[in-house]
């Protein structure tokens, strides 16, 4: 099959979260399989400053109402990704240095969605499949199915990814004209709650809706956003299918991002001297248990909560465990968890900021990683963390009570039930006792690193979903 994956991420181009992962490594899992996959994006300043090569396969230009950009479209030529990639080039709308977080994010992504699918209807061939993800390009399964211009594009199914429902891409009717023609009785298609709701749209116009994991599916239908009689009445068209990992690109055995890499047999040496390269970075103790959080900081991560959880934690153990944070988000959040630093200096730190090295040797070097999510549709980080041998700690949500089970139930990592400072700060006094337990943390640890999580599975599962 060809099929085209739409997307505002992809990895290691843009990538600002687990979506950015998944787009880059979905594709190439698929071409493994024998079809033809490819990622069309929008291309921006390089946020990643990753180089290639690139030639121009299309020169033309977008409007926006009466108003038009240029618009180039690249493809990359040495298919070093595993699958081919074209980057959607809009001057004074793309070209930005961030990915997202600027006032005309709507023309922005509506003039991309619009390029793209101006570009397909020019080809003298038909793909198979448009595999949307999440609101950003969430207006094509619309575009293709009632505007006029885009008439030979209405019989190739559009599928519908929902990485995250609580971002949605709302915008007004004001900005109506922006779309290509269509019948106005259809508007119906584009609306929710009397705005233009890109999400919500998807959902309507899709063929099929999936989403990250099956748990997450289940949850939407009392808790997505606004939008979850929408998703009730869609059900039928719908799935969960649970995100893998890149088994290529964060693997223990050959990451070179690394301090000393290492495998289920080496991993106590491996885990040990990636601990004190780490330590010694941040000022900790490589004695003690290394609790680590990664992230966005933001309320679905429950990082709001993390500075108390850390004070409380830190202040009981008397110097006994290790706190290490890399992420960014929340001003406010970032602020207090900096602060804590002087507090208690070489028993915690925190990296403010984005950095996909950093977060590599974090997940090598760690012991414990935190994550005490409300809202996590599948979450990527727990399984990278179980394939570097580092155990997880997860409010059982969404992908979370997919991919961990816990030690009490014959498992190999340890859940709580709600995201609290209370129910946080017990599962991290479990986690203490099994540290103490060397015999069971090294049996865990190696089971942990051999559990299968890599894309092969859900890839062909997409595949199914695009022939149902
Ligand atoms: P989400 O997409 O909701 O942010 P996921 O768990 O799916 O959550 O994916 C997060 C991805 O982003 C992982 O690859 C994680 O390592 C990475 N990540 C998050 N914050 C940072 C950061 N500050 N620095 C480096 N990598 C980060
Ligand atoms: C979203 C979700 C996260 C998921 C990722 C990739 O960002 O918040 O849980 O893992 O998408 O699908």
């Amino acid at each position: 099959m060809e099929i085209i994956h739409l997307s505002a991420e992809c990895y290691p181009v843009a990538k600002v979260g687990g979506l950015g992962d998944v787009v880059g490594a979905l594709p190439k899992y698929q071409n493994k399989l024998g079809h033809f996959s490819k990622v069309v994006m929008p291309a921006y300043n390089n946020p990643f400053m990753w180089e290639s090569e690139f030639e121009v396969v299309y020169d033309a230009w977008v409007n926006l109402g009466r108003q038009g950009f240029p618009v180039r479209i690249l493809r990359e030529k040495t298919n070093k990704l595993g699958f081919d990639l074209y980057l959607v080039h809009i001057a004074g709308l793309t070209d930005r240095d961030k990915v997202y977080g600027y006032a005309d994010d709507t023309e922005r992504f509506l003039a991309y969605q619009i390029a793209a699918l101006d570009w397909i209807n020019q080809w003298e061939h038909r793909p198979d499949v448009i595999h949307c993800h999440d609101h950003h390009t969430g207006l094509v399964p619309f575009m293709t199915a009632n505007c006029e211009r885009y008439k030979s594009l209405n019989h190739i199914p559009t599928v519908l990814t929902i990485h995250n429902a609580q971002y949605q891409g709302q915008f007004g009717w004001d900005k109506l004209h922006y779309l290509p023609a269509f019948d106005l009785w259809k508007s119906g298609l584009l609306e929710w709650r009397n705005a233009i709701n890109p999400l919500a749209s998807a959902i309507k116009n899709a063929w099929r809706v999936t989403t990250v994991s099956p748990s997450y599916l289940n949850e939407l239908s009392h808790r997505a956003n606004g939008l979850e009689s929408l998703l009730a009445s869609e059900r039928g068209k719908s799935s969960g299918i649970l995100n893998g990992i890149d088994n290529e690109v964060w693997d223990p055995k050959t990451d070179v991002m690394l301090e000393k890499c290492y495998n289920t047999r080496t991993v106590d040496s491996g885990k040990k001297a990636n601990k004190a390269a780490l330590c010694a970075v941040f000022n900790l103790d490589p004695t003690k248990p290394l609790f680590t959080f990664i992230g966005r900081l933001v309320g679905e991560k429950g990082a709001d909560l993390l500075p108390d959880i850390f004070h409380n934690a830190l202040a009981h153990s008397r110097g006994n465990i290790n706190i290490l944070v890399l992420g960014s988000g929340d001003p406010v959040v970032e602020g207090k968890l900096s602060e804590l630093n002087t507090w208690f200096a070489g028993n915690y730190n925190a990296y403010i900021g984005y950095n996909e090295k950093l977060s590599h040797q974090i997940y090598a070097g760690a012991d414990f990683l935190l994550m005490p999510s409300r809202v996590e549709p599948c979450g990527l980080n727990q399984m990278y963390a179980l394939r570097y041998g580092t155990i997880p700690i997860v409010r059982r949500v969404g992908g979370l009570r997919d991919t961990v089970v816990d030690i009490g139930d014959g498992g190999f990592g340890i859940c709580h039930d709600q995201t609290s400072v209370w129910d946080v700060g017990q599962a991290m006094g479990r986690a203490y006792e099994l540290y103490k337990d060397k015999k069971r943390m090294k049996e865990i640890l190696r089971y942990t690193m051999q559990l299968d999580h890599s894309w092969d599975r859900a890839a062909q599962q997409y595949i199914d979903t695009y022939q149902m």
